[in-house]
């Protein structure tokens, strides 16, 4: 990231570009279209729905990331059915049934949701969709599962999945990337008011000779090329059973010393995890957590007051988990 700067309209980022564009691609097993814009995740989610829908959406939500998605439609001016789904529920295929009509053009939803720790089946969800109604256009929010649990992005065939470099390519915050189908462009060319910032299609047209559309965050990029290669360089499946295992150690620390963790079994996140707090004391206990280095997360939205969420994405190892626990261990015996 300290490398100099270089203008974004030379040779030498047309290389960059183009390159990272190729290592999602590889690492993701997708030939699906790669946009790089800068901003944070939710600028893409937003042009997702924004150009993939003149008026009608589905969105289905189990928190506070799905509500968000639906706030993000309406305020674009859809009209939005909403699927709601308890709290801490995976959202499933029968929660749609038979709500995907003819006249729904696209269906959005959170794969991982960061406020229960729930991993949805988005490959289930996405082939119901299609089952009642094969014109409407899915629309997946990896922002916490891309790079750290296998989204089977083949066999899902979505039309848009968007993540952002901040969570399990831990990388700094600051670009937003959305892999897109055909699909989504050709509904794009149907859809007024796409804007200008997140125009699908302005975007695809720049991305086609390996430019962004507006000034993207350069010294980020050489950062996410880097990290591409030593994300290829573990190979993938070794990277989601690096996030399984640390994902068993905080569920079973979390089983033996606490209540639990708060998402329905089945259903977990490999990439955080929201364990219930029973008794614990949490903001004496996170206090003593952060003197002694280690930062975790307050509980999210509904849940905010009963539970309490540990990241373990990205760079996290197994041993950083384990001294973790140990350190948590310590302070419950204090
Ligand atoms: C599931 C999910 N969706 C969307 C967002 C918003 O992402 P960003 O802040 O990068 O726009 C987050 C952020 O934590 C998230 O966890």
């Amino acid at each position: 990231m300290t490398k100099p700067m270089i203008t974004h309209r030379c040779k030498e980022y047309k290389e960059l570009h183009h390159g990272i564009v190729e290592k999602i691609q590889k690492a993701l097993g997708t030939d699906m279209d790669v946009f790089l814009v800068g901003g944070s995740a939710t600028v893409m989610l937003e042009a997702a729905i924004r150009n993939g829908a003149a008026s009608h959406t589905v969105g289905m939500t189990n928190g506070s990331f799905g509500n968000r998605s639906i706030e993000l439609a309406e305020l674009n001016g859809k009209q939005v059915d909403k699927v709601q789904v308890p709290w801490g529920k995976a959202i499933k295929p029968e929660d749609i049934a038979g709500k995907i009509t003819k006249d729904v053009e696209a269906v959005h939803w959170v794969s991982n949701e960061s406020s229960t720790g729930v991993f949805s089946d988005s490959v289930a969800l996405a082939k119901e969709v299609r089952a009642q109604n094969p014109d409407a256009l899915t629309m997946v929010d990896a922002v916490t599962s891309a790079f750290a649990m296998d989204l089977r992005i083949k066999e899902m065939d979505p039309d848009s999945v968007v993540f952002g470099t901040q969570k399990a390519l831990a990388l700094p915050p600051g670009l937003a990337i959305m892999l897109c189908s055909e699909r989504l462009l050709e509904k794009a060319k149907t859809v007024p008011n796409r804007g200008f910032y997140g125009d699908l299609l302005k975007i695809k047209k720049q991305a086609d000779v390996d430019y962004a559309l507006t000034t993207p965050p350069v010294s980020l990029m050489y950062a996410l090329d880097y990290q591409l290669d030593r994300i290829l360089a573990e190979g993938m499946q070794a990277r989601y059973r690096r996030h399984q295992e640390m994902a068993d150690l905080v569920r079973d620390w979390a089983d033996r010393k606490l209540a639990g963790i708060f998402p329905e079994e089945g259903y977990r996140s490999n990439s955080i995890g929201v364990l219930n707090r029973g008794g614990l004391d949490f903001d004496s206990f996170n206090s003593k957590l952060k003197a002694k280095g280690f930062e975790v997360s307050n509980g999210y939205g509904d849940i905010k007051e009963k539970t309490f969420r540990i990241g373990h994405m990205g760079d996290t190892t197994p041993a950083g988990i384990r001294r973790l626990l140990a350190t948590m261990d310590e302070i419950l015996e204090e």
